[in-house]
């Protein structure tokens, strides 16, 4: 039997899977289907959905999506200068780049909240809660397990306070203008209350990669209608390889094979095709010419599986019912049904998860960081009193 030449990431896949092979009994055309889960834990899973992915750059968490509870991303302290808080390393580094580009224009921009834990989360919101109720600290406070800041992605820049006026700056203007091109959006932005769930934040902006930044951007959609939009929307070949390729270590050693000298020369894409045709992951399946547009049914994404860590895998339908019963994948109505980007991303998270079960939990918050303190309402109305660090 040829074994795949992988990475020590995909040799960790593999055996993980290779072990989920050996521990289901039946593979066979006609191997019993699983049950549905019942009506009633589908509804309540539609209106509060569990994260599967909740490292991931372009997560969405609003107050249909929670974040598990233990979730931790790795985090580092902003320097003082910019206020000493804990955010990823990769959005606090975005952040300092945008904050000097602000800098040269003689604009000063420093975080005054960035990653909050879940039981500061619940803390936050507890009291809020107290002094304004539940149905106004809604309005502008997100309940532990729903908040953006648990991500280490957010960043409250330079107030917190509706009644500081921010959107009245011109540092704000710097900011609405600028943020895009840094990886920054304004996560709840003005007149999009009904879709976001919370008052407008012109000080909240939320870290997603210049390239989605960017195409939120041109959008004009809020996060939340972007990112719904976008998950449903079915896959493509070279995204699965792709993103196949990332989540094993990306480490092509091959240039694409003459056969495929077609494919569009540079796309960003092209590393992963050449990693999935060298393991012969998608060779060979449906008409054996790589189409990188081309569909990815359910049935295609469990032979894709499978072929990762059984090279003689040979039935789609085998390997569908393999994918189901190692909970890889989710019982699919059809699967001649495109995979979306949602449902690949849930897969591509349970695989991460077998191959690192056990992540390491860094500390909670920056050390040199102070986050602002409330200041006490004054005028205005009840949420805009309320909203006095969000
Ligand atoms: N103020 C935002 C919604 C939060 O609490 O995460
Ligand atoms: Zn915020």
């Amino acid at each position: 039997m040829t074994k795949h030449r992988l990475g020590a990431a995909g040799r960790a896949l593999a055996l993980y899977l290779v072990f989920i092979l050996a521990a289901v009994p039946a593979y066979a055309a006609d191997a019993p289907r699983q049950e549905p889960v019942s009506t009633q834990t589908q509804e309540a899973a539609q209106e509060t959905a569990q994260i599967q992915d909740p490292g991931a750059l372009d997560v969405l968490v609003n107050k249909r999506n929670q974040l598990p509870k233990n979730f931790v991303p790795k985090l580092k302290a902003l320097p003082s200068a910019y206020g000493g808080l804990s955010m990823t390393p990769e959005a606090g580094s975005a952040f300092v780049e945008m904050a000097k580009a602000a800098a040269k224009e003689g604009f000063s921009l420093r975080v005054v909240s960035g990653y909050r834990s879940y039981s500061k989360q619940t803390t936050l919101y507890q009291s809020y809660k107290r002094q304004y109720g539940e149905a106004t600290a809604d309005t502008f406070s997100a309940r532990p397990g729903f908040s953006e800041h648990q991500t280490g992605l957010a960043a409250d820049i330079n107030t917190a306070s509706l009644r500081a006026h921010f959107e009245r700056t011109d540092t704000y203007r710097w900011l609405v203008e600028h943020c895009w091109d840094y990886g920054f959006i304004l996560r709840y932005p003005e007149g999009k209350e009904e879709v976001t769930g919370y008052c407008f934040e012109p000080w909240h902006y939320r870290y997603v990669g210049v390239e989605t930044a960017l195409a939120v951007k041109e959008s004009g959609l809020t996060f939340d209608e972007y990112m719904e939009q976008t998950s449903s929307q079915p896959i493509t070949r070279a995204q699965l390889a792709d993103q196949l390729y990332q989540l094993t270590g990306g480490n092509a050693r091959s240039p694409l094979p003459d056969s495929y000298k077609d494919l569009q020369q540079g796309a960003d894409y092209l590393p992963g095709v050449a990693w999935a045709l060298e393991q012969k992951l998608m060779a060979g399946v449906g008409t054996g010419k790589f189409d990188p547009e081309g569909a990815v049914s359910q049935s295609y994404l469990a032979v894709v599986l499978y072929r990762l860590a059984e090279p003689e895998g040979e039935s789609p339908r085998t390997a569908l019912s393999w994918a189901v019963e190692a909970e890889l994948m989710g019982l699919p109505e059809d699967e001649e049904a495109p995979v979306t980007q949602r449902e690949l991303a849930r897969t591509l998270a349970r695989l991460e998860q077998a191959l690192n079960p056990e992540e390491e939990v860094p500390p909670e918050e920056g050390q040199n960081g102070q986050e602002s303190t409330d200041q006490l309402p004054q005028e205005g109305s009840k949420t805009e009193q309320a909203a006095q660090k969000v």
